[in-house]
């Protein structure tokens, strides 16, 4: 390994235990396909894409080529009261992907962003049709939905919250639907709990008042706090409530986009289409930092319809909304994922992923095991009196035998590039046993 030429200690790593990981770094210094190498020339196979983007494998091609084509060509073009071609491609190209009548594009630089926009859009929606009184934000318990403020907010992961004065005050959540108990092993949408949904009607629309709430926003399958597969019937309960109640349901599809439950998003896969979808990661593969909000026609409409002609209707955006880099980025990672049916390779592969992390069901310590499409979930009991810690040691001698999982309390939480081969799913989920194995002997 070639000496180090940095220091490790002036980066404040995101999300990070910082002393424990300058204690023992883990760095990788390239990747390719379905692999990165480590700074001391180790092969790692990567479980989990990157952080849930990189479904397309790493380093491909013609991503490559598309960014360093348009990086020669034009470097950035402003994003208010400027355009430029790739911008506009992509919101059409994204229109044609997404369901029912989502058909407008908002571009931001990551899913947090993406998130907090949906939420102001939901806002000045209903202001432009003159119900500004509806301000209430329902999110839901253990639901993740970035960093920012308006995410934090409705984010349902206490930990995140617990620093920062839980933030917006007009904000409620729904229970999760994680109930181990009825549904353990589930494999694909469990049968049971699509009456939690019933909560939005029972409870949160009765103390606020519906003509107080703006929009509810859901992970259809919340990912970041352990793969929590949606009860089947769950979340069409909750659209016909929205529905009713004149509620925008959100989708928030940072993880669930581009074919990671098979279909381009989680709302084709269970047959629902929400008011706004929001999307970042696999979206440009992961390449070039972007994220977007897909509205329904009749969102925009409302909003920009509201305004006088000739004024700006939506005091909102990024310097880097729509980044040229990123644009081109994303185009060819649609592109790619178009050419290589990765969508549909998902698919088809889901049920090979299901039986090979299924066979881990009697393994030291496992309490629940869930998937959908390409992902899944493995729950450890916790040790008493140091919850984390069997999972984080599970992670750790994975990565020491060459392969990359993420965990996120005790559990577990595979998502592999949509490239992955069966081979390569057997090894992921043999390391992981033997992983299992080791630590479940002490
Ligand atoms: C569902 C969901 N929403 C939002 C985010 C935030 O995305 P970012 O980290 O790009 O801000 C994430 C990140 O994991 C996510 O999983």
């Amino acid at each position: 390994m070639k000496p180090r030429d940095f220091q490790l200690d002036p980066y404040w790593m995101p999300f990070t235990a910082n002393r424990q990981f300058k204690a023992a770094p883990r760095l990788f210094v390239a990747a390719r396909d379905m692999h990165y190498i480590t700074e001391d020339g180790r092969r790692v196979l990567d479980g989990t894409s990157g952080l849930w983007c990189v479904n397309a494998g790493h380093c491909r091609p013609k991503i490559i080529e598309a960014v360093k084509k348009q990086v020669e060509t034009m470097d950035y073009s402003p994003a208010f009261q400027m355009g430029h071609p790739g911008a506009f491609r992509l919101a059409e190209r994204l229109a044609q992907l997404a369901p029912g009548d989502l058909d407008h594009v908002f571009y931001v630089n990551s899913g947090s962003e993406a998130v907090d926009t949906a939420l102001k859009i939901a806002l000045a929606c209903h202001r432009a049709r003159g119900e500004g009184h509806r301000t209430v934000l329902v999110g839901r318990e253990r639901g993740y939905h970035g960093a920012g403020f308006g995410g934090m907010s409705v984010g349902g992961i206490p930990a995140n919250r617990k620093a920062f004065g839980n933030a917006l005050g007009r904000v409620d959540h729904l229970g999760h639907t994680h109930y181990p108990r009825e549904n353990a092993f589930s494999r694909g949408q469990p049968a049971w709990g699509a009456h939690l949904a019933d909560e939005l009607e029972n409870r949160i629309i009765p103390l606020h008042d519906a003509s107080n709430i703006a929009a509810v926003i859901v992970e259809p399958m919340a990912g970041s706090t352990g793969v929590l597969v949606p009860p089947k019937g769950y979340l069409e309960r909750l659209r016909a409530i929205c529905d009713k109640h004149g509620l925008l349901l959100i989708f928030d599809e940072v993880i669930t986009g581009f074919g990671r439950l098979g279909p381009c998003f989680a709302a084709q896969a269970v047959g629902v289409v929400p008011d706004m979808i929001t999307i970042a990661k696999g979206l440009t593969n992961g390449t070039v930092p972007m994220g977007a909000v897909i509205v329904r026609r009749g969102i925009y409409e409302t909003v920009v319809q509201a305004a006088p002609p000739d004024t700006v209707e939506l005091f909102h955006g990024y310097t880097y909304s729509g980044h040229p880099l990123a644009t081109a980025a994303a185009e060819a990672s649609l592109a790619l994922y178009e050419e290589e049916r990765l969508f549909e390779r998902a698919q088809q592969l889901a049920p090979y992923f299901e039986n090979a992390v299924h066979s881990l069901r009697e393994m030291p310590h496992v309490i629940d095991i869930r998937n959908m499409g390409l992902v899944a979930g493995i729950e450890l009991e916790a040790k008493p009196g140091k919850p984390t810690e069997r999972a984080f040691r599970t992670f750790l001698r994975c990565y020491e035998k060459g392969v990359m999982i993420r965990t996120t309390g005790d559990i577990i939480a595979l998502s592999p590039p949509l490239i992955i081969s069966k081979q390569q799913i057997d090894e992921l989920v043999g390391v992981i046993g033997d992983a299992l194995r080791e630590i479940g002997r002490d």
